[in-house]
């Protein structure tokens, strides 16, 4: 089975309860839910994590190096400051998707730089929930092309 770990920081635990008008009346449970229905169907094995810390999510990364084979991640916040998280995905050298359930694009200036993107494979926000099936699906095509799943 090809293992993706599907990673998200900080707040994401509050799904369902936190701004509902942006981020929708999911929780990240019915998300994870969502995912590994999705994932079955592309044949992916997935890991799903959340945690508020920012070290933690590096360690995740990290664990991921030797565990899996490409990784989806909705780093909240972190997105928009976090160096570490960017040296922590070029390091481990998996194809990344780097997903957003909102389109940062339509919301405050600051959501606008992401030190994620640079080096992600794709970047997909916008869709609530469904951005991490598109992620899935693209991530899937993805190894496929390389042979990896
Ligand atoms: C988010 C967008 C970020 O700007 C924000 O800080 C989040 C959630 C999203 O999924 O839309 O916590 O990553």
């Amino acid at each position: 089975m090809t293992v993706i770990y599907i990673l998200n920081g900080p707040n994401l635990n509050l799904l369902g309860q936190r701004e509902p008008e942006v981020y929708g009346h999911d929780t990240l449970a019915s998300i994870e839910a969502m995912c590994r229905a999705k994932a079955k169907g592309l044949g992916l094995d997935i890991v799903f994590r959340q945690t508020n810390i920012e070290g933690e999510l590096v360690n995740h990364i990290h664990e991921a190096r030797e565990k899996a084979k490409g990784l989806v991640i909705n780093a909240g916040a972190y997105t928009h400051t976090s160096v570490a998280l960017h040296d922590a995905v070029k390091a481990v050298g998996l194809p990344t998707i780097e997903v957003h359930l909102s389109n940062v694009y339509k919301r405050e200036a600051f959501r606008h730089h992401s030190y994620l993107s640079p080096v992600a494979e794709g970047v997909i926000c916008g869709f609530g929930p469904q951005s991490y099936e598109l992620a899935l699906e693209g991530l899937a095509a993805i190894l496929k092309k390389k042979g990896k799943a």
